[in-house]
Protein backbone atom coordinates (compact mmCIF):
# COMPACT_ATOMS: atom_id res chain seq x y z
CA UNK A 1 0.00 0.00 0.00
CA UNK A 2 1.32 3.82 -0.52
CA UNK A 3 1.30 6.21 1.52
CA UNK A 4 -0.65 8.70 -0.33
CA UNK A 5 -3.74 6.56 0.76
CA UNK A 6 -6.67 8.31 2.56
CA UNK A 7 -9.75 7.11 4.46
CA UNK A 8 -13.02 8.77 4.72
CA UNK A 9 -15.92 7.43 6.74
CA UNK A 10 -19.38 6.82 6.01
CA UNK A 11 -21.15 7.29 9.74
CA UNK A 12 -23.95 4.93 9.97
CA UNK A 13 -24.30 3.60 13.17
CA UNK A 14 -23.42 -0.38 13.09
CA UNK A 15 -23.33 -0.26 9.19
CA UNK A 16 -20.33 2.39 9.25
CA UNK A 17 -18.13 2.12 6.45
CA UNK A 18 -14.70 3.42 5.35
CA UNK A 19 -13.73 4.80 2.18
CA UNK A 20 -10.20 3.85 0.82
CA UNK A 21 -9.16 6.43 -1.54
CA UNK A 22 -5.53 6.83 -3.66
CA UNK A 23 -3.26 5.37 -5.97
CA UNK A 24 -2.95 1.45 -5.56
CA UNK A 25 -5.85 1.40 -2.76
CA UNK A 26 -7.40 -1.59 -4.44
CA UNK A 27 -4.03 -3.52 -2.99
CA UNK A 28 -5.67 -2.84 0.72
CA UNK A 29 -8.78 -5.32 -0.55
CA UNK A 30 -7.93 -8.05 1.50
CA UNK A 31 -8.11 -5.90 4.80
CA UNK A 32 -11.43 -4.52 4.29
CA UNK A 33 -13.32 -7.72 4.02
CA UNK A 34 -15.92 -9.02 6.20
CA UNK A 35 -14.06 -10.86 9.42
CA UNK A 36 -15.21 -14.24 8.81
CA UNK A 37 -15.61 -13.73 4.95
CA UNK A 38 -14.16 -16.92 3.35
CA UNK A 39 -15.45 -16.86 0.21
CA UNK A 40 -15.82 -13.95 -2.30
CA UNK A 41 -17.50 -13.70 -5.77
CA UNK A 42 -16.34 -11.10 -8.07
CA UNK A 43 -18.77 -9.48 -10.13
CA UNK A 44 -17.10 -7.11 -12.85
CA UNK A 45 -17.81 -6.71 -16.74
CA UNK A 46 -15.43 -7.55 -19.81
CA UNK A 47 -13.04 -4.76 -20.72
CA UNK A 48 -12.74 -3.79 -16.99
CA UNK A 49 -9.11 -4.65 -16.27
CA UNK A 50 -8.83 -4.49 -13.01
CA UNK A 51 -7.65 -7.54 -11.31
CA UNK A 52 -7.95 -7.78 -7.12
CA UNK A 53 -6.75 -10.15 -4.82
CA UNK A 54 -9.15 -10.94 -1.78
CA UNK A 55 -6.90 -13.17 -0.48
CA UNK A 56 -10.01 -15.74 0.31
CA UNK A 57 -11.26 -18.46 -2.28
CA UNK A 58 -13.06 -16.59 -5.19
CA UNK A 59 -14.66 -16.58 -8.09
CA UNK A 60 -15.02 -14.25 -11.14
CA UNK A 61 -18.63 -13.48 -12.78
CA UNK A 62 -18.41 -10.70 -15.71
CA UNK A 63 -21.68 -9.37 -16.48
CA UNK A 64 -23.17 -7.87 -19.65
CA UNK A 65 -22.19 -4.18 -20.66
CA UNK A 66 -24.64 -1.49 -21.00
CA UNK A 67 -28.20 -0.16 -19.45
CA UNK A 68 -29.83 -4.17 -21.32
CA UNK A 69 -27.89 -5.50 -18.40
CA UNK A 70 -28.68 -3.64 -15.72
CA UNK A 71 -31.41 -6.22 -15.17
CA UNK A 72 -33.64 -8.42 -12.90
CA UNK A 73 -32.44 -11.35 -15.33
CA UNK A 74 -28.87 -9.98 -14.53
CA UNK A 75 -29.58 -10.25 -10.90
CA UNK A 76 -30.76 -13.85 -11.14
CA UNK A 77 -27.52 -14.75 -12.94
CA UNK A 78 -25.56 -13.94 -10.44
CA UNK A 79 -27.56 -15.38 -7.63
CA UNK A 80 -26.89 -18.64 -9.74
CA UNK A 81 -23.69 -18.21 -9.77
CA UNK A 82 -23.63 -17.50 -6.36
CA UNK A 83 -25.74 -20.60 -5.40
CA UNK A 84 -23.10 -22.90 -7.58
CA UNK A 85 -20.33 -21.33 -5.38
CA UNK A 86 -22.03 -21.85 -2.46
CA UNK A 87 -21.56 -18.24 -1.46
CA UNK A 88 -23.10 -17.93 2.19
CA UNK A 89 -24.36 -14.32 4.02
CA UNK A 90 -20.92 -14.40 5.88
CA UNK A 91 -19.29 -13.86 3.12
CA UNK A 92 -18.89 -11.35 0.54
CA UNK A 93 -19.55 -9.85 -2.93
CA UNK A 94 -16.90 -8.08 -4.23
CA UNK A 95 -18.19 -5.69 -7.30
CA UNK A 96 -15.12 -4.02 -9.31
CA UNK A 97 -16.66 -1.70 -11.87
CA UNK A 98 -18.43 1.51 -12.47
CA UNK A 99 -21.77 2.23 -11.21
CA UNK A 100 -23.49 -0.05 -13.52
CA UNK A 101 -21.49 -3.14 -11.85
CA UNK A 102 -21.99 -1.50 -8.10
CA UNK A 103 -25.38 -1.00 -8.69
CA UNK A 104 -26.15 -4.59 -9.95
CA UNK A 105 -24.00 -6.20 -7.55
CA UNK A 106 -25.36 -4.36 -4.46
CA UNK A 107 -28.25 -5.25 -5.25
CA UNK A 108 -27.55 -8.88 -5.55
CA UNK A 109 -25.49 -8.74 -2.53
CA UNK A 110 -28.49 -7.30 -0.58
CA UNK A 111 -30.48 -10.29 -2.19
CA UNK A 112 -28.60 -13.23 -1.54
CA UNK A 113 -29.69 -14.84 1.47
CA UNK A 114 -31.62 -11.36 2.54
CA UNK A 115 -28.31 -9.77 2.78
CA UNK A 116 -24.58 -10.30 2.23
CA UNK A 117 -21.62 -7.44 2.53
CA UNK A 118 -20.41 -5.75 -0.66
CA UNK A 119 -17.58 -4.55 -1.04
CA UNK A 120 -17.05 -2.11 -3.89
CA UNK A 121 -13.81 -1.10 -6.11
CA UNK A 122 -14.50 1.12 -8.24
CA UNK A 123 -12.95 1.92 -11.35
CA UNK A 124 -14.25 5.03 -12.96
CA UNK A 125 -14.30 8.85 -12.05
CA UNK A 126 -18.62 8.95 -11.56
CA UNK A 127 -18.29 5.84 -9.46
CA UNK A 128 -15.95 7.01 -6.97
CA UNK A 129 -16.96 10.09 -6.67
CA UNK A 130 -20.98 8.77 -6.56
CA UNK A 131 -22.57 5.69 -7.56
CA UNK A 132 -20.43 3.17 -5.12
CA UNK A 133 -21.27 5.40 -1.82
CA UNK A 134 -24.03 5.90 -0.36
CA UNK A 135 -26.35 2.38 -0.54
CA UNK A 136 -28.47 2.85 -3.54
CA UNK A 137 -28.56 -0.26 -5.51
CA UNK A 138 -31.08 -1.26 -8.20
CA UNK A 139 -31.58 -2.53 -11.76
CA UNK A 140 -33.96 -0.86 -14.28
CA UNK A 141 -37.31 -2.49 -15.45
CA UNK A 142 -38.90 -2.16 -19.16
CA UNK A 143 -40.98 -0.06 -17.40
CA UNK A 144 -38.22 2.51 -16.17
CA UNK A 145 -34.93 3.12 -15.01
CA UNK A 146 -33.67 2.13 -11.51
CA UNK A 147 -37.70 0.78 -10.75
CA UNK A 148 -36.28 -2.39 -8.57
CA UNK A 149 -33.91 -1.42 -5.93
CA UNK A 150 -32.98 -1.36 -2.08
CA UNK A 151 -30.63 0.32 0.27
CA UNK A 152 -27.60 -1.72 0.98
CA UNK A 153 -24.71 0.18 2.48
CA UNK A 154 -21.51 -1.62 1.30
CA UNK A 155 -18.94 -3.02 4.04
CA UNK A 156 -16.29 -1.08 2.06
CA UNK A 157 -15.31 0.70 -1.02
CA UNK A 158 -12.38 1.08 -2.67
CA UNK A 159 -11.76 4.11 -4.60
CA UNK A 160 -8.04 2.97 -6.77
CA UNK A 161 -7.21 6.19 -8.36
CA UNK A 162 -4.56 4.37 -10.61
CA UNK A 163 -7.65 2.60 -12.71
CA UNK A 164 -8.70 5.15 -14.07
CA UNK A 165 -5.66 5.49 -16.47
CA UNK A 166 -7.42 3.27 -19.01
CA UNK A 167 -10.53 5.70 -19.08
CA UNK A 168 -11.38 6.41 -21.89
CA UNK A 169 -12.12 10.32 -22.59
CA UNK A 170 -15.56 10.24 -22.19
CA UNK A 171 -16.13 8.49 -19.12
CA UNK A 172 -13.67 11.03 -17.77
CA UNK A 173 -15.93 13.97 -18.87
CA UNK A 174 -18.46 11.90 -17.74
CA UNK A 175 -16.87 11.72 -14.00
CA UNK A 176 -15.87 15.87 -14.46
CA UNK A 177 -20.14 16.48 -14.90
CA UNK A 178 -20.72 14.70 -11.69
CA UNK A 179 -17.51 16.27 -9.99
CA UNK A 180 -18.47 19.31 -11.00
CA UNK A 181 -22.28 19.90 -8.48
CA UNK A 182 -19.60 18.83 -5.44
CA UNK A 183 -18.47 22.46 -6.32
CA UNK A 184 -22.22 24.30 -5.47
CA UNK A 185 -23.05 22.09 -2.78
CA UNK A 186 -19.82 22.35 -0.37
CA UNK A 187 -16.48 21.34 -1.99
CA UNK A 188 -14.62 25.40 -2.39
CA UNK A 189 -11.47 25.36 -4.94
CA UNK A 190 -12.48 21.91 -6.18
CA UNK A 191 -10.68 22.11 -10.31
CA UNK A 192 -7.59 23.51 -9.08
CA UNK A 193 -6.67 20.96 -6.86
CA UNK A 194 -4.91 17.27 -7.56
CA UNK A 195 -7.53 14.41 -9.18
CA UNK A 196 -6.64 12.30 -5.93
CA UNK A 197 -7.51 15.17 -3.36
CA UNK A 198 -10.89 16.32 -5.69
CA UNK A 199 -11.69 12.44 -5.87
CA UNK A 200 -11.24 12.54 -1.61
CA UNK A 201 -13.07 15.84 -1.48
CA UNK A 202 -15.63 14.65 -3.22
CA UNK A 203 -16.21 11.13 -1.53
CA UNK A 204 -16.11 13.00 1.97
CA UNK A 205 -18.73 15.52 1.34
CA UNK A 206 -20.88 13.00 -0.20
CA UNK A 207 -19.89 10.76 2.87
CA UNK A 208 -21.36 13.18 5.14
CA UNK A 209 -24.59 13.78 3.23
CA UNK A 210 -25.56 10.18 3.45
CA UNK A 211 -24.13 9.89 7.14
CA UNK A 212 -26.99 12.25 7.60
CA UNK A 213 -29.53 11.75 5.26
CA UNK A 214 -29.12 8.09 4.47
CA UNK A 215 -32.64 7.55 2.52
CA UNK A 216 -33.21 10.64 0.71
CA UNK A 217 -35.64 12.54 3.21
CA UNK A 218 -34.07 16.10 2.81
CA UNK A 219 -30.64 16.81 2.61
CA UNK A 220 -29.32 13.79 0.12
CA UNK A 221 -31.66 15.62 -2.60
CA UNK A 222 -28.69 18.01 -3.05
CA UNK A 223 -26.63 14.97 -4.55
CA UNK A 224 -29.29 15.19 -7.75
CA UNK A 225 -27.98 19.44 -8.51
CA UNK A 226 -28.01 19.60 -12.06
CA UNK A 227 -29.80 16.43 -12.31
CA UNK A 228 -33.61 17.18 -13.29
CA UNK A 229 -32.53 18.15 -16.42
CA UNK A 230 -29.89 15.77 -17.12
CA UNK A 231 -32.35 13.28 -16.36
CA UNK A 232 -34.64 14.68 -18.90
CA UNK A 233 -31.86 14.93 -21.85
CA UNK A 234 -31.78 10.95 -21.11
CA UNK A 235 -35.25 9.98 -21.09
CA UNK A 236 -35.34 12.31 -24.68
CA UNK A 237 -32.48 10.06 -25.61
CA UNK A 238 -30.07 12.96 -25.77
CA UNK A 239 -27.46 11.63 -23.31
CA UNK A 240 -26.52 8.18 -22.49
CA UNK A 241 -27.30 6.50 -19.13
CA UNK A 242 -25.05 6.51 -16.12
CA UNK A 243 -24.59 2.66 -16.47
CA UNK A 244 -23.68 3.10 -20.28
CA UNK A 245 -20.39 2.39 -19.34
CA UNK A 246 -18.13 2.05 -22.81
CA UNK A 247 -14.86 0.21 -22.39
CA UNK A 248 -12.27 0.96 -20.20
CA UNK A 249 -9.32 0.65 -22.13
CA UNK A 250 -7.52 3.42 -24.63
CA UNK A 251 -6.05 6.72 -23.77
CA UNK A 252 -6.03 8.29 -20.48
CA UNK A 253 -7.61 12.04 -19.73
CA UNK A 254 -7.74 13.89 -23.17
CA UNK A 255 -7.69 17.25 -21.12
CA UNK A 256 -7.99 17.11 -17.29
CA UNK A 257 -9.19 20.34 -15.55
CA UNK A 258 -8.11 23.66 -16.33
CA UNK A 259 -9.06 26.08 -13.92
CA UNK A 260 -9.07 29.85 -14.67
CA UNK A 261 -11.12 29.92 -18.16
CA UNK A 262 -13.01 33.11 -17.99
CA UNK A 263 -16.22 32.24 -20.00
CA UNK A 264 -18.22 28.72 -20.65
CA UNK A 265 -16.74 27.36 -23.66
CA UNK A 266 -19.34 24.32 -24.98
CA UNK A 267 -17.28 22.07 -26.39
CA UNK A 268 -18.34 19.76 -29.69
CA UNK A 269 -18.86 16.19 -28.17
CA UNK A 270 -20.76 13.61 -30.34
CA UNK A 271 -23.99 13.05 -29.36
CA UNK A 272 -25.40 11.37 -26.95
CA UNK A 273 -24.14 13.05 -24.27
CA UNK A 274 -22.51 11.15 -21.37
CA UNK A 275 -24.35 11.19 -17.84
CA UNK A 276 -21.93 14.02 -16.48
CA UNK A 277 -22.23 15.86 -19.25
CA UNK A 278 -25.68 15.66 -19.31
CA UNK A 279 -25.28 17.15 -15.55
CA UNK A 280 -23.06 19.77 -16.50
CA UNK A 281 -25.32 21.26 -18.61
CA UNK A 282 -28.31 21.11 -16.26
CA UNK A 283 -25.90 22.72 -13.78
CA UNK A 284 -25.69 25.60 -16.41
CA UNK A 285 -29.44 25.58 -16.29
CA UNK A 286 -30.02 25.29 -12.86
CA UNK A 287 -27.92 28.56 -12.45
CA UNK A 288 -29.88 30.46 -14.74
CA UNK A 289 -33.15 29.16 -13.37
CA UNK A 290 -32.18 30.17 -10.00
CA UNK A 291 -31.13 33.89 -11.31
CA UNK A 292 -34.24 34.15 -13.12
CA UNK A 293 -35.69 33.72 -9.55
CA UNK A 294 -34.00 35.99 -8.19
CA UNK A 295 -32.22 33.25 -6.10
CA UNK A 296 -28.61 34.20 -7.07
CA UNK A 297 -26.93 36.65 -8.89
CA UNK A 298 -24.87 37.08 -11.79
CA UNK A 299 -21.48 36.13 -10.40
CA UNK A 300 -22.67 33.17 -8.92
CA UNK A 301 -24.29 32.07 -12.79
CA UNK A 302 -20.40 33.47 -13.86
CA UNK A 303 -19.14 30.85 -10.85
CA UNK A 304 -21.04 27.91 -12.73
CA UNK A 305 -20.07 28.48 -16.07
CA UNK A 306 -16.25 28.71 -15.23
CA UNK A 307 -16.34 25.23 -13.05
CA UNK A 308 -17.80 23.50 -16.73
CA UNK A 309 -15.66 25.52 -18.44
CA UNK A 310 -12.62 24.58 -16.66
CA UNK A 311 -13.80 20.56 -16.86
CA UNK A 312 -13.83 21.39 -20.31
CA UNK A 313 -17.81 20.35 -20.48
CA UNK A 314 -20.85 21.27 -22.28
CA UNK A 315 -22.82 24.23 -21.83
CA UNK A 316 -25.39 24.50 -24.25
CA UNK A 317 -28.54 22.25 -24.98
CA UNK A 318 -27.59 19.69 -27.31
CA UNK A 319 -28.60 20.40 -31.10
CA UNK A 320 -32.60 19.26 -31.37
CA UNK A 321 -33.33 19.43 -28.04
CA UNK A 322 -36.94 21.03 -27.45
CA UNK A 323 -37.67 22.98 -24.35
CA UNK A 324 -41.04 21.40 -24.42
CA UNK A 325 -40.42 17.60 -25.08
CA UNK A 326 -37.40 18.21 -21.89
CA UNK A 327 -40.25 19.83 -19.97
CA UNK A 328 -42.60 16.71 -20.86
CA UNK A 329 -40.06 14.10 -19.51
CA UNK A 330 -39.14 16.62 -15.99
CA UNK A 331 -43.13 16.26 -15.58
CA UNK A 332 -42.87 12.78 -16.26
CA UNK A 333 -39.77 12.22 -13.76
CA UNK A 334 -40.96 9.72 -11.43
CA UNK A 335 -39.98 11.93 -8.31
CA UNK A 336 -41.72 15.63 -9.93
CA UNK A 337 -45.33 14.73 -8.31
CA UNK A 338 -46.89 16.53 -11.10
CA UNK A 339 -45.37 19.98 -10.76
CA UNK A 340 -41.76 21.15 -12.14
CA UNK A 341 -39.19 20.98 -9.16
CA UNK A 342 -35.39 21.57 -9.51
CA UNK A 343 -32.77 21.61 -6.98
CA UNK A 344 -31.28 25.18 -7.09
CA UNK A 345 -28.90 27.24 -5.41
CA UNK A 346 -29.83 30.45 -3.05
CA UNK A 347 -28.77 32.14 -0.25
CA UNK A 348 -29.57 29.30 2.00
CA UNK A 349 -27.45 26.91 0.03
CA UNK A 350 -28.91 24.57 -2.82
CA UNK A 351 -32.34 23.05 -1.89
CA UNK A 352 -35.12 21.67 -3.63
CA UNK A 353 -37.98 24.46 -4.98
CA UNK A 354 -40.95 23.26 -5.82
CA UNK A 355 -43.85 25.20 -8.47
CA UNK A 356 -41.59 26.37 -10.79
CA UNK A 357 -43.54 27.69 -13.65
CA UNK A 358 -43.15 26.22 -17.25
CA UNK A 359 -43.30 29.41 -18.62
CA UNK A 360 -40.07 30.11 -17.26
CA UNK A 361 -38.68 27.00 -17.51
CA UNK A 362 -38.91 27.23 -20.95
CA UNK A 363 -37.49 30.82 -21.05
CA UNK A 364 -34.49 29.79 -19.61
CA UNK A 365 -33.61 26.40 -21.92
CA UNK A 366 -34.22 28.45 -24.65
CA UNK A 367 -31.56 30.87 -23.80
CA UNK A 368 -28.91 27.52 -23.69
CA UNK A 369 -29.84 26.32 -27.22
CA UNK A 370 -26.99 25.94 -29.22
CA UNK A 371 -26.14 27.59 -32.71
N1 LIG B 1 -26.44 9.86 -6.76
C1 LIG B 1 -27.20 10.53 -5.80
C2 LIG B 1 -27.29 9.80 -4.49
O1 LIG B 1 -26.57 8.86 -4.27
O2 LIG B 1 -28.09 10.17 -3.69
Amino acid sequence: MTRTLRSVGVDLGDRSYDILIGPGARHGLAALLPVGARRAVIVTQAGIDVKVEPGIDHEVVEIGRGERSKSMETVGELGRAMARFGLSRSDVVIAVGGGLVTDVAGFAAASWHRGTPVVHVATTLLAQVDAAIGGKTGVNLPEGKNLMGAFWQPHAVICDTETLSTLPPEEWRSGFGEMAKYAFIGVDGLPGMPLEEQVAACAALKARVVSADEREGGLRMILNYGHTLAHALEAAGFAAEPGDVLDQVGAGPAAGPAAGHPLPRPQPVPLPLRHGEAVAVGLVFAARLARALGRIDDGRVREHDEVVSAYELPARLPRGAEPAQLIEFMLRDKKAHGELTFVLDGPRGVEPVAGVPSGLVTEVLAELKGP
